[in-house]
């Protein structure tokens, strides 16, 4: 998932960040941006920790990062891309919910491993574990549920952000299943001492 999780960082400082702005759900977006943009590091921490830096070579990593086994990881940037740009300010909101939802489900399904890789190495992963976890709120920085429930919407607004909201759940059910399918093409539990 690495090109993703890096890509994401992009996504929110280049992508869904608008500025200067003087529309008050733009504004939301932003504040945002700014809480997502930089989790990235964490991930490329928790990577040297678990030893991959030694894995193989530069060119080797840039052409798995690029290869057709990982291609749903980039396209769910490019395809993420498309859609922010043709979003209006209450869409990106859409778009920040479905992602912050999305997050939810792997944050808290990768947080029961991560805490027994750091038991097992002594080591504390903050991207994959606690520490990234308690940051995410679920939904976007800066605005509760119950704000955004409130934003008014007309019939046809509603539809379009219901559009968002199921394309990009598509976009990320495709990459969990090519995540799945590299996962269980490469077993690597064994050299983890995961195994059982
Ligand atoms: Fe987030
Ligand atoms: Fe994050």
């Amino acid at each position: 998932m690495a090109h993703f999780i890096l890509s994401f960082g992009d996504i929110n400082q280049y992508l869904l960040r608008e500025e200067p702005t003087t529309d008050p759900y733009q504004q939301r977006v932003n504040l945002h941006t700014y809480e997502d943009d930089h989790h990235w590091p964490w991930y490329l921490e928790d990577f040297t920790k678990l030893g991959f830096d030694r894995l193989c070579t530069p060119t080797a990593w840039m052409r798995f990062l690029w290869s057709d086994e990982t291609r749903h990881n980039r396209i769910l940037t490019y395809r993420l891309a498309a859609l922010i740009s043709r979003a209006n300010p209450v869409e990106r909101i859409a778009i920040i919910e479905a992602i912050e939802e999305t997050g939810n489900v792997l944050f808290s399904t990768m947080l029961d491993l991560a805490k027994a890789i750091e038991r097992r190495r002594g080591i504390e992963l903050r991207y994959c574990g606690a520490f990234h976890f308690d940051r995410e709120s679920g939904h976007s920085a800066g605005s509760d549920r119950s704000e955004i429930a409130n934003i008014p919407l007309n019939e046809i607004a509603q539809a379009h952000c219901l559009y968002v909201v199921d394309e990009v759940f598509a976009l990320f059910e495709t990459w969990t299943h090519e995540l799945l399918r590299y996962a269980q093409a490469h077993p690597v539990s064994k050299s983890y001492g995961l195994a059982s």
